[in-house]
């Protein structure tokens, strides 16, 4: 087996519940090559902090002054070194020095098939109405590098799965949560290690 000694280091960002966050977190557990270093939230009570805390993962919580007004981050993030940051369910938008000095190593996911529902606002259940709103046939995943603007960036993949008459913004948050789980983390080893 070819084995490279050399680990890669995540940061994940999360803002929301934080389920794609421990979905990460748990896949790369013992993972030989990658290692999520850093769990970053702007949220210091978002349940993720204690998960990654009690895995010995390291926390972050930022606020608006260090994230937009430093560059406190990239010497942070130094420490380590981080090879990905990963956008999970992250809602700031990246800040021109972080697309800079990370180009082509920062990933996000957005619940639907950009560029369809996406863009500053777009988010969580706001896009699964607008999806049902308009009678889509079909739903999904976008995961994508992250530039300045939001949702823009260039795509790596989407999955979709079919939306029924019968389905509310409830069933379709639900069957996209799912393809998320399923495909961020293996697109993120794939991103890392090929
Ligand atoms: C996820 O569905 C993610 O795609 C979305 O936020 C949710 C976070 O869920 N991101 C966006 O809408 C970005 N525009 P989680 O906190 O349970 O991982």
């Amino acid at each position: 087996m070819h084995y490279n000694s050399k680990v890669k280091h995540i940061a994940i960002f999360a803002s929301g519940t934080g389920s794609n966050a421990r979905k990460i977190i748990d896949y790369f557990e013992g993972h030989p090559q990658i290692r999520v270093a850093v769990v970053v939230s702007n949220r210091p009570d978002a349940l993720v902090l204690d998960m990654a805390g009690s895995k010995g993962i390291q926390t972050l919580v930022i606020n608006r002054d260090y994230f937009y007004n430093s560059e406190q981050l990239l010497t942070d993030f130094g420490q380590y070194p981080i090879d990905l940051v990963v956008l999970a369910g992250f809602l700031w938008l990246a800040p021109p020095y972080l697309v800079k000095a990370y180009r082509g190593k920062i990933v996000n996911i957005h619940p639907a098939l950009l560029p369809k529902y996406g863009g500053k606002g777009m988010y969580g259940s706001r896009v699964h109405e607008a999806v049902k709103a308009a009678g889509d046939t079909a739903s999904g995943i976008t995961i994508h590098h992250v530039n300045e603007h939001y949702d823009e960036g260039d795509i790596i993949l989407q999955v979709s799965c079919a939306i029924g008459s019968e389905d509310t913004p409830a069933t379709i948050a639900g069957k996209v949560q799912q393809l998320e789980h399923q495909y961020f983390a293996p697109v993120i080893e794939s991103l890392l290690i090929g």
